[in-house]
């Protein structure tokens, strides 16, 4: 019996970098799943790499109208909704001294504001004993320099975990946030392009000495998403090698 049999999973951002190895994960343990984000090609490529059971849905997480059709589509197509991985997110790493309304605005409009109705929306979808997982970031938990939007909005996801589990344990729903640490997505490779050394650097401060990749993150949502996380809510998991365990040279 495969871990997300007869499940239907909506992830947004999943024609992209995490979102995509979560959809591709949750679609060899047979869930049947949607993805969602604002990139008709890119959704395009992702249903013909993924196979399976996939339906696409284009729209944008800022867009009440986006996320209520999201849920509609899903449910006239599937039925159903057993999970939400609200992933989609941005990042843009400007110094606190240049940050303007309008960097501030888009990076919470997507990251806070939009993870905030992902959820919001598809709660009157939702089956019970389902399970809501929210990307976060280690950036939550380390402090980084020229991070203090994007940092913010992330530990705004975590908290916004912990306050819907509560809630929401009402209903036997589960939410849970993962915190990744570096991961080699098409943002990381753009860096690498700009950057030829940047690599090494993270690399050389990463316990586990290698960047994660996002099948690192699909396997820690799988855990997740899945029956054997039943008693697990409320809880960030930091999935980064080790990085924010912040160990110093003894
Ligand atoms: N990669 C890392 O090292 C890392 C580390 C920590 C946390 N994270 C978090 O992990 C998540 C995924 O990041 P990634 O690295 O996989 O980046 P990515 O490859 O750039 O993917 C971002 C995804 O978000 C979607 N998206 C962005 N704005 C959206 C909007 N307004 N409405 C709907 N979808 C939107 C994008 O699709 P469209 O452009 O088609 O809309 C894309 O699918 C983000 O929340 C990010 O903050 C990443």
């Amino acid at each position: 019996m495969k871990r997300l049999q007869d499940k239907v999973a909506v992830i947004t951002g999943g024609n992209s970098g995490i979102g995509k190895g979560i959809a591709k994960r949750f679609a060899e343990e047979g869930a049947k799943v949607v993805i969602f984000g604002r990139n008709p090609e890119t959704l395009l490529q992702a249903k013909n790499e993924i196979g399976g059971m996939i339906l696409t849905v284009q729209g944008d997480v800022t867009q009440t109208e986006d996320l209520q059709n999201l849920y509609a589509q899903s449910i006239s197509h599937f039925g159903k909704i057993d999970i939400v991985v609200a992933n989609s997110g941005v990042g843009e790493r400007i110094h606190a001294a240049n940050v303007t309304e309008k960097n501030f605005d888009y990076m919470v409009n997507i990251n806070y504001r939009g993870v905030y109705f992902t959820v919001r929306h598809a709660l009157e979808h939702l089956n019970p004993n389902a399970s809501i997982i929210l990307i976060a970031s280690c950036a939550a938990t380390v402090t980084l320099k020229r991070h203090s939007v994007y940092a913010s909005t992330k530990a705004a996801v975590v908290k916004l975990a912990q306050n819907f589990a509560y809630d929401l344990s009402d209903l036997s729903i589960r939410v849970n946030s993962i915190s990744p640490g570096y991961i080699r997505t098409p943002i990381f490779d753009e860096r690498l392009k700009q950057d030829p050394e940047y690599l090494a650097r993270r690399e050389a401060n990463i316990p586990l000495k290698r960047i994660g990749e996002p099948q690192d993150i699909a396997n820690a949502a799988l855990f997740l998403a899945s029956s054997e996380s039943s008693y697990i809510t409320g809880v960030d998991l930091l999935v980064d090698g080790g990085y924010s365990a912040s160990f110093l040279e003894g």
